[in-house]
Order: C-alpha cells, then structure tokens, then sequence
C-alpha cells in the first residue's frame, strides 16, 4: 500500500483559508483516515485494552510504576471525592486551595529534597509556569533543542530571548554561555529523561558549564521522577546533585499515576512563581481525588520499591529484546523507548502491524520529534507481564521483517 501524502507528496496546494488548512493536514488525515490518533478504548484491564472489541497490549502508557490501579491508589481516590467532593471550582489564589494541596507539596518537597512546591491541574501548565514564571525582558533562555512542547509554550509567553542548543550538547551550550556577560540572568531549560528519545541529560556537563554563569537552571523531570535515582527520586538524586537544578518541574501523570503537575524549588522561587505565573493565577486548582491518587502513588512508590525493581528488570528485558530485532531504539537508557523509522510512512506501517498484532503504540512524527526522526513511541511499565511481552515480542519480530 502506497500513502503518499505520508511522503509529503499529495498534501493540498498551499491553503489560502483555514478550512482548507484544517482539510489537508497530515495529522488530522492520519487521525480521520488511518486511526492514528485518538483511538478510545471501550474498556481497560491492568496493561490491556479493549479497541473495537479486541484486546491489545499497551505499550504507550507513562505508567511506568504500573499504579493506576494499584488499591491504596483507588481508594485514596474514593475518598478524596467524599470528603472534599469533585472539584474546587477555584484558582489556588482565590478560593481554590485546600489542604489536600498543601499535604501533597509537602511531601513532594520532602521527596525531591526541595524547600517548596507547588501543584498544578497539569503537567504542561506547572512546565509551563517552570519558565514563564522567572523570565524576564532582557533575560537569556537557553533551550534544549529537543524540550518539551509545555517548556517552550512557557518561554514562548514571555519577552526573553530564546537560543536553543543541540539536544544534550553541553559544549554547544558553553559555547553560547561563552559570548555573554555574566550580569545577564540566563535559565537553562531541559529535561531530566527526553520523554520521545529516552535520553538522560547529561547534568554533570551542564552543571560545570553554567557554573559561575548567573545561570538559573529549570528541568523538566515528567519521565525521570519515579524512575531514575534513589528510591525513584529523578534525575538529579541519579547524579547526587539535587541541591544544584534550581527548578524541577514534572506531570503527576506518569510514575505518579494520576493528572496534574508540580514544581519544585527554594521557597522564595516557589512563592515567587505563585504570584508570577500565569498558569497557577488564572487556572482552577488540582482536584481532589487526582491529588489524592498522586499522594496514594507517591506513598506507594516509598513504601513497595518492588515496582520500581520491576519496572527496570522489563526495561532492561525490552530494550535487549529490540536491540537483537536490529531495531534502531535511538540509544534509549529508560523505559522510554523509541523504535525510530526515519520517515513517516516507515513509521505508520510499523505501528499499523503492531496494531495488528495485538500490540498498541504511539506513532509520533515531526514536528513532536526532528525531522528524519520519526518514530513509534514504546515505554515500558513494571505493569507488564511475561504473557504481554510474549505477545509484544511476537509483534516486533513480524513488524521488524516486514518490507517497512
Ligand atoms: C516532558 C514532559 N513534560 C510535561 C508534560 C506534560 O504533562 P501532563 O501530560 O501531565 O500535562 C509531558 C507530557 O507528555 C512531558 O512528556
């Protein structure tokens, strides 16, 4: 079968009006005619699904701890919703904060060795706010190339100056940092675990050419909470280096199994973000029961180090069982795995047989990854049993031999 607009080559002349922008766009068509994105699930039962009544692996949630369904987790949720009821109907400035929220800072400030956080209804808004909160007119962001759309979205807000360097070059970034003054605030931004690529950031670079710098450093640690580090702790527990990222910034929504987003810091940069960041002013605060399921999780994760032991023993299983496939998994070192096909079309014929073959993944192209990157995201949960990865392995095989 032949796609071409996958080749960039039937797409629409270029539109003069936004209903023939809306006609002729690659995702959407991918969405409407392919079933790409946004498939629903009729139902879900720990690692598997249901999609039009058959029953799939996935192999695309961030729940890398398996916790969703974890009983502390459910019932900690239950109750939050008859205690506090559904929602706070309320920005945390205004008659939106409850106790809940400050019980859950607390003990994500504790956790990730910080003075102070701050929760948010959304990983992208606290990622958002992470930088959008600091930057100034004048200021110098230095942006991984690769970083997160919420990161970006949140520069994107302010009037700073943007330089992005190549993804985890930390001498491209000495490079930069070099030609400016020292009395100019610069931030750094990047993430801690790349959620597409699965690469760690290189810290211990980072931190030795932003010394001395006036630099402000915010990472993004959405994949690398739970995951990496001491107890899950994240990236900068990974590197012995917690007290030297400024700001760690992340999503409720992964290892933590819930919705919402934190971020982390000293006292006055938490205190100064809540009363500068657009994002916490203007939004209604986390809802009970998703706080609630994050604190459950958060407990969870310190009290039963079995998930996290399991998550990196299916880790390790995949990514040995895709490297012998010849598979090109982008030099992954976390659960997140990438399978990179290079075009689209190689990328949507290889997660179409997945599909297939009772295995569902994520098709991700440019411009969410670099150009000549496309790929079908994978990532691994403690979750998944030796029946599921019987199933995933039989997938990769056929989808490896394929002619795609
Ligand atoms: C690196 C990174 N940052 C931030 C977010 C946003 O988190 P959430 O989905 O909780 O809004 C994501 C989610 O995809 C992410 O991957």
């Amino acid at each position: 079968m032949n796609i071409p607009f996958l080749r960039g080559g039937d797409i629409a002349p270029v539109p003069n009006s936004i209903t023939q922008r809306c006609a002729a766009d690659a995702p959407t068509l991918l969405r409407q005619k392919y079933g790409v994105y946004y498939n629903t699930f009729e139902s879900q039962r720990g690692t598997r699904v249901s999609l039009g009544g058959r029953e799939l692996v996935m192999l695309a949630s961030n729940d890398y701890l398996g916790l969703t369904r974890h009983p502390k987790v459910v019932a900690a949720g239950k109750h939050a919703l008859d205690t506090w009821g559904a929602g706070t109907t309320g920005a945390r400035l205004s008659n939106g904060s409850r106790a809940y929220h400050t019980e859950l800072e607390e003990r994500l400030a504790a956790f990730l060795g910080k003075e102070a956080c701050h929760v948010s209804a959304a990983g992208y808004l606290s990622c958002m706010s992470a930088v959008q909160a600091f930057a100034e007119k004048d200021d110098l962001v230095l942006a991984d190339k690769n970083c997160h759309s919420s990161l970006i979205a949140g520069i994107g807000l302010t009037c700073a100056e943007l330089e992005r360097f190549p993804h985890n070059n930390a001498r491209a970034l000495a490079e930069i940092l070099g030609d400016e003054p020292v009395e100019r605030p610069k931030i750094v931004v990047f993430e801690g675990v790349y959620s597409m690529e699965g690469h760690i950031a290189p810290l211990p670079e980072i931190l030795k050419v932003c010394a001395g710098k006036n630099c402000f450093l915010v990472m993004d640690d959405a994949h690398g909470f739970g995951v990496l580090g001491e107890g899950g702790r994240g990236t900068v527990s990974h590197f012995g280096a917690t007290d030297k990222v400024d700001i760690i910034c992340g999503s409720l929504s992964k290892s933590l199994s819930s919705t919402g987003g934190f971020v982390a810091g000293s006292r006055a940069a938490v205190e100064y973000l809540r009363t500068h960041s657009k994002q916490t002013i203007f939004s209604a605060a986390l809802a009970p029961a998703q706080a609630a399921c994050a604190l459950a999780a958060l407990d969870v994760l310190q009290n039963e180090p079995e998930h996290l032991a399991r998550l990196w023993e299916n880790t390790r299983y995949y990514r040995d069982l895709l490297t012998s496939l010849g598979l090109d998994i982008w030099g992954s070192e976390t659960p997140a795995v990438p399978i990179v096909r290079g075009d689209k079309e190689r990328a949507y014929f290889f997660w179409k047989k997945l599909l297939d073959e009772g295995v569902f993944a994520v098709m991700s192209i440019a411009p969410a990854v670099p150009p000549g990157k496309d790929l079908v995201r994978t990532a691994i949960s403690a979750a998944h049993t030796a029946e599921d990865f019987a199933i995933i392995e039989k997938a990769m095989r056929s989808a490896a031999k394929a002619w795609f």
